[in-house]
């Protein structure tokens, strides 16, 4: 929660803006590598949630590798001083320009996704006199019981190389002098609460690994990708989820060989709980059937509730209310010409009143990266506390 002296920053602050809590990341990141670490599992932050230069600083310090979905992104974690070998780049659709740079990067390994890819990953690298270090991502069709827009490892997904397509592959990377086949890749979605859906996979992986060794390849490493969940019903009371629980399961059904390394592509789990979104009630419009609470932040600066109808908590954290305001149902909305810029609805707050600041909780994934500038929004800031 928030402290009186930050709402008293905030008081004073310019909103909309991004509030990041440092020490929390930090912590966050001490208990995932230390949970990990148990076990001598890698982890890569998939940037994609939140590559904010602050947070990324803090993540490369900690020692963790980075999980890139864009040449960008892949030349950012480098600037940023993630190591080379701890880069690893997604995406089902490289350019050759993202392919060349990141080859001339000698990134630790490209997670193909499919047969096409490959041809065209060992084409580049011959011209550059180089060998690509592969990892095949192979859609598991495991369903992840998360929202379905966000869900990947399903056969109806655009996502990795499906099962059938596998001996294409191995015909490719037998007669590609210019890969290197690193290991298997997968990634079934993201915002996974339910556990058991990492025990369906790691069967699966085990399924498709035994595949490759019988006829005769050597995989150096397992990705297993990312989609921890957090929760975002209770952002106190569960600021950091439990990754003893979650590395756990990896370690009991992930059959491995001793030199084989396990590597996790962690993005929301890291980041969501450290960020808010602080806003401004502009106005409070009083409905016959419905209260509107209207904010100066919207689908702009967090794009989640409008795209995914997902929760956010949403708090009134002005200090000057005190408990004995009674409380109303709002739709809480934000100024953006749409109607589905609605960030809850009939949300139960404190009476609110123009003036008020409003604190959307667990915005620290998937909020400011996919802010836009639609209808010609100011770009949102970002405050931290250290
Ligand atoms: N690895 C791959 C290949 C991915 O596609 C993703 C996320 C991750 C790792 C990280 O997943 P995480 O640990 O963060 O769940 N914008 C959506 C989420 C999209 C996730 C895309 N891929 C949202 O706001 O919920």
């Amino acid at each position: 929660m928030f402290s009186p002296d930050t709402i008293n920053r905030f008081e004073s602050a310019q909103t909309p803006f991004y509030y990041y809590d440092l020490q929390l990341l930090k912590q966050t990141l001490n208990a995932c590598s230390e949970a990990a670490g148990k076990y001598g599992f890698q982890v890569h932050y998939a940037m994609k949630a939140n590559f904010n230069q602050r947070i990324l600083e803090i993540i490369k310090d900690a020692g963790l590798g980075a999980d890139c979905v864009s040449g960008n992104e892949v030349n950012k974690a480098i600037e940023t001083g993630f190591s080379p070998d701890k880069v690893v780049f997604a995406g089902v659709g490289k350019s050759d320009r993202e392919i060349t740079e990141a080859l001339n990067h000698e990134i630790f390994c490209f997670n193909a996704e499919s047969v096409q890819e490959l041809e065209v990953i060992n084409t580049l690298a011959a011209k550059l006199g180089k060998r690509a270090r592969i990892a095949l991502r192979i859609n598991p069709n495991v369903d992840a019981h998360t929202h379905h827009n966000i869900t990947t490892g399903l056969e109806e997904n655009k996502f990795g190389i499906n099962q059938w397509e596998l001996p294409a592959c191995a015909e490719v990377l037998s007669r590609s002098a210019n890969l290197w086949l690193e290991g298997i890749h997968f990634h079934v979605g993201s915002q996974i609460t339910d556990l058991n859906v990492f025990k369906s996979l790691c069967i699966k992986v085990n399924e498709i690994k035994a595949w490759f060794e019988e006829r005769g390849f050597n995989l150096n490493s397992l990705n297993v990708g990312g989609g921890l969940g957090i929760d975002y019903y209770q952002p106190d009371e569960n600021a950091i989820v439990d990754f003893t629980k979650y590395f756990e399961i990896f370690n009991q059904f992930l059959e491995r060989k001793q030199a084989q390394t396990v590597h996790f592509e962690l993005g929301r789990a890291l980041v969501a709980q450290c960020g808010n979104l602080i806003s401004r009630v502009l106005y409070v419009k009083k409905g016959i059937k419905k209260n509107f609470l209207i904010l100066d932040a919207g689908m702009t600066e967090l794009m989640r509730p409008a795209l995914y109808q997902a929760y956010h908590k949403i708090e009134n954290i002005t200090g000057r209310h005190n408990a004995s305001r009674p409380v109303i149902k709002y739709d809480v909305v934000g100024p953006i010409c749409e109607s589905t810029d609605c960030f809850g609805k009939e949300v139960e707050l404190a009476e609110s009143e123009r003036g008020d600041l409003i604190a959307i909780r667990s915005a620290g994934a998937y909020g400011e990266v996919m802010a836009s500038g639609y209808n010609l929004r100011d770009r949102v800031v970002s405050l931290y506390s250290e």
